[in-house]
Parts: structure tokens; C-alpha cells; sequence
């Protein structure tokens, strides 16, 4: 196999990151796609920086066993603790990570009062400080953890009495002024948006980082002469840490959704 042809590797602590997945495949349908979703020890938003280091590294060193010309890791979580030593550890490998989209929402809503939405760790760790920094001046800029959520989605569940509770519980609070901008800061609220339109109203900007991951992710490859030939029949394959069909069905369900009220 020439190395263009080669698949583009995805990573996620579970299904989030298909969502990251749908955007790529739609800027690059003729790309060969191999996505791991490591749901056999999701949450990571919950655990230790080391914990989710060495998870992260197990789960790179089985997706680059198999081949790939390239590494998305579709996961703010494992973004902000693993992307750094990855990159040293395969200096050779274009590998792009995620972060939360606060820099475009800052663009766009100087003065604006902007709710980040993501896991406890994202929050915590130095990617969304300085990004928190460097933006600040720009708007308000105004983290919510939300630890517990992205298991909805792990479980199929993207709308519905639980789910709406959940996010008028966690996001109310915050609703007291009027929101410009609702950043999905993990791979895994994109898919809840429509359940997160009906809490928050139809104001705010609901964004997240995906189209700029694919850009980002086009840009490198073409860089390097990578980019799948024109001829090629595009194609996706779905893995999970956790041994259950219904996992890989559900990762092909989330690959296929479309929210009614994005
Ligand atoms: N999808 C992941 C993210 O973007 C995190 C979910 C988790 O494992 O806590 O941060």
C-alpha cells in the first residue's frame, strides 16, 4: 500500500469522538478511516493525568500497529495531557489534537460572555488556562465541568427527560445573563446539542472545534504529499475497547445522527 493510502487513525476515551469523525468525512470522504473508541475505561475526564497518559499510549501504540499515515486524537481530555508527549514520542507522525473552540467564539463575540463546556481535567489543565489567558481580555470567558455527561452519550442517550435535567441543572446557573457563545469543549456534547438548545434558548452560538480539526488535518496531509488519490473509495471501520457488538452498533448510529435542532 502506497502511504497515502494508508487510514487516518481516530482516538477517543469512547464515542465523542465521532463527531470530530462526521466533519472529517466530510471534507475528505475519500480517506480510509480507522476509528478507536476506548469505552472500557471511559470516563477519562474524571481520572488522573498519568492515568490517562498511559491509556492514551496503549491506545496509540494499537492504532499505529496497524498502519496509519496520520493520528486524530478526537478528545480534548486526552489532548490537553497527552498530545505533548506523543508528538515526542513519534516525532515522524502528523498528529493533531483538539481543544476547545474559545479562540473562534472570542473572535466572534468581542465583549461576549462565553460558557465553556467540557471535563473536569480540560478545565484543570494548562491547555485551557492559557487559553483561558490569552482570550480573556476578549470576553468573558466562563468554564462549566461537566463531569457526568458525556456517559449519555456513551449509553445512546442524546435527548430525552434525564439528559435535559442534567444540562438545566449544570447550566441554569449560568443563564442569569444573556449567553453569546456555548462552547462544546469535549468530543462528546456535539451530540447533545439539540438537548443543549433546548436548555439554554435560541441566542447563544452553540460551537465546536470540528471543522477547524478536519482543516487543520487536510492542511498537513497535503503538506506531505499524503492525501488519499481522488480515485480512492473512502471507507470507515469502527474499533472499541470494550468487547460488545452493541458498541460497534451504536458507534455506526452516532456516525449516522443528525440532530434535528442543531
Ligand atoms: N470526549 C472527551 C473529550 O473531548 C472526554 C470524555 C471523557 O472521557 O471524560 O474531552
Amino acid at each position: 500500500m502506497l502511504p497515502q493510502e494508508l487510514p487516518i487513525a481516530f482516538f477517543d476515551s469512547g464515542l465523542g469522538g465521532i463527531s470530530v469523525l462526521r466533519e472529517t468525512v466530510r471534507l475528505l470522504p475519500q480517506e480510509r478511516y480507522l476509528y478507536y473508541g476506548d469505552s472500557l475505561h471511559a470516563p477519562y475526564g474524571v481520572k488522573t493525568a498519568d492515568e490517562v497518559l498511559a491509556l492514551c499510549r496503549t491506545a496509540v501504540c494499537h492504532l499505529l500497529e496497524q498502519g496509519v499515515k496520520a493520528l486524530v486524537i478526537a478528545c480534548n481530555t486526552a489532548t490537553s495531557v497527552a498530545i505533548r508527549p506523543l508528538r515526542q514520542a513519534y516525532p515522524g507522525l502528523i498528529i493533531i489534537g483538539t481543544e476547545p473552540a474559545i479562540k473562534p467564539a472570542a473572535e466572534r463575540f468581542p465583549g461576549g460572555h462565553i460558557l465553556v463546556m467540557a471535563t473536569p481535567m480540560t478545565l484543570q489543565e494548562k491547555k485551557f488556562r492559557s487559553l483561558q489567558q490569552q482570550y480573556g481580555a476578549q470576553a468573558e470567558i466562563v468554564p462549566v465541568a461537566c463531569g457526568g455527561l458525556m456517559e449519555f452519550v456513551e449509553q445512546g442517550i442524546l435527548r430525552g427527560e434525564a439528559v435535559e435535567r442534567y444540562l438545566y441543572d449544570k447550566l441554569e446557573p449560568y443563564l442569569k445573563v444573556p449567553i453569546d457563545a456555548v462552547v462544546l469543549g469535549c468530543t462528546h456534547y456535539p451530540f447533545l446539542s439539540g438537548a443543549i438548545r433546548k436548555v439554554v434558548g435560541r441566542r447563544p452560538a452553540i460551537m465546536d472545534g470540528s471543522a477547524g480539526i478536519a482543516m487543520q488535518l487536510r492542511r498537513k496531509l497535503a503538506e506531505r504529499g499524503l492525501l488519499a488519490p481522488d480515485a480512492q473509495t473512502g471507507s470507515v471501520r469502527f474499533e472499541n475497547s470494550l468487547d460488545e457488538p452493541e458498541i460497534l452498533e451504536l458507534s455506526q448510529a452516532l456516525f449516522d445522527y443528525q440532530d434535528a435542532t442543531p
